[in-house]
């Protein structure tokens, strides 16, 4: 019989269908994990994502794929919180410049809305959300930063190229290689605080 949770499951689903959030989840898990997508797992369309906090979000994402797989589930909603801007774009982050979901145009306008303001201080906020028959627990990641004036770095994706982490060296995520930005970046934060669940059950 395994020791713990973490040793017992084998296999998961993850909610993201974005490849870059699939390379920085998969290269913190723990080996031998099978890990599939919804659509891996035959869901098709948007999974439900109505809610109006990230942790709402997480948990509809979570509990559908639960719900319909029965296979211990992992979502994440993640987004920026712009202090100058009274935290947005937030939950609002991926659509914040229209439905198309352009990062380009979403970094733009936050750049446009920008212009001016003294306070340039962003959150970067991921939620997890962890299904299993056992119900669903909640876990956060975050890093403080600060927006820049122009965009800056080829790496990454969404507002990587105007966020500069309080803690590193200057360089925005984007002009970090990924390893450098996993180390410090929120959805890896909170990805370590879910697996530190998973040992304690
Ligand atoms: P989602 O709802 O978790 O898919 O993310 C919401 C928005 O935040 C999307 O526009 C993403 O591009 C952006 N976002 C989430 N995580 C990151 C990140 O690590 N770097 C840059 N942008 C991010």
């Amino acid at each position: 019989r395994p020791n713990s949770y973490r040793e017992s499951v084998n296999k998961i689903i993850l909610a993201t269908q974005n490849a870059h959030k699939l390379e920085e989840l998969r290269s913190v898990l723990p080996k031998g994990w099978e890990v599939q997508t919804a659509f891996d797992a035959g869901i098709r369309g948007e999974l439900p994502e109505t809610g109006s906090t990230l942790e709402e979000n997480a948990f509809q994402k979570a509990m559908y794929l639960w719900n319909h797989c029965g296979i211990p589930s992992l979502a994440d909603d993640s987004g920026l919180q712009v202090a100058g801007l009274s935290g947005a774009p937030g939950v609002h982050s991926a659509m914040y410049a229209g439905p198309e979901r352009s990062d380009q145009a979403n970094r733009s306008l936050l750049l446009a809305n920008l212009v001016g303001a003294a306070d340039r201080a962003a959150t970067f906020r991921t939620v997890l959300a962890w299904a299993t028959l056992e119900g669903i627990q909640l876990y956060e990641g975050v890093v403080h930063g600060q927006i820049t004036h122009d965009e800056r770095g080829e790496y990454g994706f969404g507002y990587d190229r105007i966020f500069v982490p309080n803690e590193g060296d200057g360089r925005t995520f984007a002009e970090m290689l990924p390893e450098e930005k996993v180390a410090m970046s929120h959805r890896s934060r909170a990805v370590r605080a879910w697996l530190t669940g998973l040992e304690r059950s």
